[in-house]
């Protein structure tokens, strides 16, 4: 019996990844949280013919803890989207407080769900869900995560237009860091099978990983940033984990996470100095059973871009942190 929750549920996001979700059949039940909307999304979906059985809350008589009560898994897609012209840090203002807000629901009615951070900036959101569990003494690190797995689909899908692979996804590529600009770093020396990139293609290649977003933003011309491949993403996390908590093994997947608090992670803190990094983690039903470092077999192109990826994040994570420790 597997209770699933999307917190930001009516919006450009939350909308197909419910529907993904609806469809799923790992899910048992589904319930639909946002501000708005919410009945007319989960009324709608209800008459899918999938297993899932389907609810729809707001804020009032007690939304917040029907819809999080007895959950299992919480996905939060909530938050305002980028314009034309925004870094993914000038969404911290609204967003942080939201996702405080709803982390704060996670400790109070769910505090044993696995819980997916979709709203950006997910390299300061994430230390914020944190820092809001530490408080309410119900962190566990194995059971948080950032959810990046965008960045690792537009990476296998952009390389595919080097190596005209028929199926993107067979090609695996770590991409480890965090979620903005420079913090994402793709490793295409550890690509599985290996890809071979002409050396007058990588920085292109890379830079449109880093900033693939951006094409989406411009492209929408101020109507938001990415949101159909951003629920594909967040539902392939979501069920990845799904599965490896239902005996799956050897299911790895990068995402962002508290690496003190994740088994392997210690020696990856040391390396990079953070204590937030995405990397390749196993998934088990504890979460995020094992972490794989993939820094060290990394080449001196990647140990460039991982140099600016450390300054960036140090900044992103400490001001997540510091948003809790002393609210403006
Ligand atoms: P949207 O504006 O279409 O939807 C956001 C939804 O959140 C709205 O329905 C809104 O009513 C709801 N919401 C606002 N405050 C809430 C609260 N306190 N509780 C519950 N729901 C609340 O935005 P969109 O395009 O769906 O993006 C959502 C977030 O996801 C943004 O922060 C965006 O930057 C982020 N994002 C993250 C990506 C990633 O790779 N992690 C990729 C793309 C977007």
């Amino acid at each position: 019996m597997v209770k699933a929750v999307v917190a930001g549920a009516s919006g450009g996001i939350g909308q197909p990844l419910s529907l993904l979700l609806k469809a799923c059949p790992l899910v048992d039940k589904l319930a639909l949280y946002d501000v708005v909307n919410t009945p007319g999304v989960a009324a709608d979906l209800s008459h899918i013919s999938s297993v899932a059985q389907i609810e729809g809350f707001l804020p009032a008589d007690d939304g917040l803890k029907k819809a999080f009560t007895g959950a299992d898994i919480v996905v939060i897609p909530a938050g305002i989207p980028r314009k034309p012209g925004m870094t993914r840090d000038d969404l911290f203002k609204i967003n942080a407080g939201i996702v405080k807000g709803l982390i704060e629901g996670v400790a109070q009615f769910c505090p044993d769900a696995y819980v997916l951070v979709i709203s950006n900036p997910v390299n300061s959101t994430v230390p914020i869900a944190a820092e809001v569990l530490k408080k309410a003494n119900k962190f566990n690190p194995q059971k948080l995560f950032g959810v990046t797995t965008l960045d690792v689909v537009r990476a296998e899908t952009f390389v595919q237009g080097i190596t005209g692979e028929k199926d993107p996804a067979k090609t695996v590529i770590p991409v480890i860091g965090g979620h903005s600009g420079e913090t994402i770093v793709p490793l295409f020396s550890q690509a599985k099978p290996a890809v071979n990139i002409p050396a007058d293609k990588l920085d292109a290649l890379t830079n449109r990983v880093q900033f693939g977003g951006d094409e989406v933003v411009k492209a929408k011309d101020g109507a938001g940033s990415a949101t159909l491949s951003m629920a594909y993403a967040g539902f392939r996390f979501a069920e990845k984990l799904l599965k490896a908590a239902n005996g799956e093994s050897g299911v790895i997947e990068p995402t962002f996470v508290y690496l003190p608090g994740v088994p392997g992670g210690d020696a990856i803190a040391k390396e990079t100095g953070l204590e937030y990094f995405s990397v390749p983690v196993e998934l088990g039903k504890e979460g995020a059973k094992q972490a794989h470092n993939p820094i060290p077999s990394a080449n001196d192109y990647e140990k460039k871009l991982l140099q600016a990826c450390y300054d960036g994040l140090k900044g992103n994570i400490s001001k997540g942190v510091e948003f809790v420790a002393n609210p403006p």
